[in-house]
C-alpha cells in the first residue's frame, strides 16, 4: 500500500509545477482559454491518477478465492483521519485555486480599460445593428486590433443575446435596459457573432461579421463612412 507521504511527494510538485503556468496577463480571451486549458488538464491528470489507482487496487485486492473475504491493514485513527482529509485537502487546494483564478478573470471580463472605444449594439429580430456614434451605422462589426471594444448593447423588441466566441464573450441584450460586454482583437481576420438566445422565427439568421483589422486600415475606413453617412444626411435634407 502506498504511504502518505509518497502521495504527498508526488501530488505537491504536481500542484507546485501547474502554478507558474497560471501567472499570465494577455488578452481576456487568451487568459480564458489558458485558465479552461488548465481546467481540463486537471480533470484528465486526476481523472488518470484516479483510474489507474482504481485498476491497481482492483487487480491488487481482488478476491483469490470464492470465500475470501479479505483483510484491510489496521490504521490508527489519526492515520485514518489523514487519509481522509490529506488528499481531500489537496484536490480542494486546486478546486479553491481555479475558482480563484476565474474569479479574478471575471473581474477582468467585468472591468473595460478607460480607452475603450465604445459602440452602440441594437439587436433586432432578427439583425445586429452597430453604431459607433458619428453618424456611422453598419450591420457588420468592424474594429481595430490592438484596441478594446466596449458594446454598450440594448434591444427594441425581445431578448436576444450576443454571442461572439472567438473572444470568449456572451452577453443578454433586453428591452429597457442596456448591458455591456468588451473584447480586444489581438489579430487581424475575420469571425462571427451570433444571436444565442432563441428570439423567434429566424433567430438562427442573426448573426454578423466581425472583421478586426489594422489602426491605419480602420481609420480609413471610418473616414470613408463618415463622409458617406455625412452625404446622405446632406441629400435627405434636400
Ligand atoms: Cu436574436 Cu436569437
Amino acid at each position: 500500500m502506498p504511504s502518505l507521504r509518497r502521495l504527498m511527494a508526488v501530488a505537491v510538485p504536481m500542484a507546485m509545477a501547474a502554478a507558474p503556468a497560471m501567472a499570465n496577463g494577455g488578452t481576456p480571451h487568451s487568459q480564458w482559454d489558458h485558465l479552461w486549458g488548465h481546467v481540463l488538464l486537471d480533470l484528465v491528470v486526476i481523472g488518470v491518477v484516479f483510474g489507474l489507482g482504481a485498476l491497481w487496487m482492483m487487480f491488487r485486492y481482488r478476491a483469490k478465492s470464492p470465500d475470501d473475504v479479505g483483510t484491510g491493514p489496521k490504521l490508527t485513527k489519526a492515520q485514518a483521519i489523514g487519509w481522509a482529509l490529506l488528499p481531500a485537502a489537496i484536490f480542494m487546494a486546486d478546486d479553491f485555486f481555479l475558482a480563484a483564478k476565474g474569479w479574478s478573470l471575471f473581474t477582468v471580463y467585468r472591468s473595460a480599460p478607460a480607452d475603450a472605444m465604445e459602440i452602440k449594439v441594437t439587436g433586432y429580430q432578427w439583425y445586429w445593428e452597430f453604431d459607433y456614434g458619428n453618424g456611422v451605422v453598419t450591420q457588420e462589426l468592424k474594429v481595430p486590433v490592438g484596441k478594446p471594444v466596449v458594446l454598450r448593447m440594448t434591444s427594441p423588441d425581445v431578448i436576444h443575446s450576443f454571442g461572439l466566441a472567438e473572444y470568449r464573450v456572451k452577453e443578454d441584450l433586453m428591452p429597457g435596459r442596456v448591458s455591456w460586454l468588451w473584447f480586444v482583437a489581438d489579430k487581424p481576420g475575420k469571425t462571427v457573432a451570433t444571436c444565442t438566445m432563441y428570439c423567434g422565427l429566424a433567430h438562427s439568421k442573426m448573426y454578423s461579421d466581425v472583421v478586426a483589422v489594422p489602426a491605419s486600415e480602420f481609420h480609413a475606413w471610418m473616414e470613408s463612412k463618415v463622409r458617406q453617412a455625412r452625404a446622405t444626411t446632406d441629400s435627405s435634407r434636400g
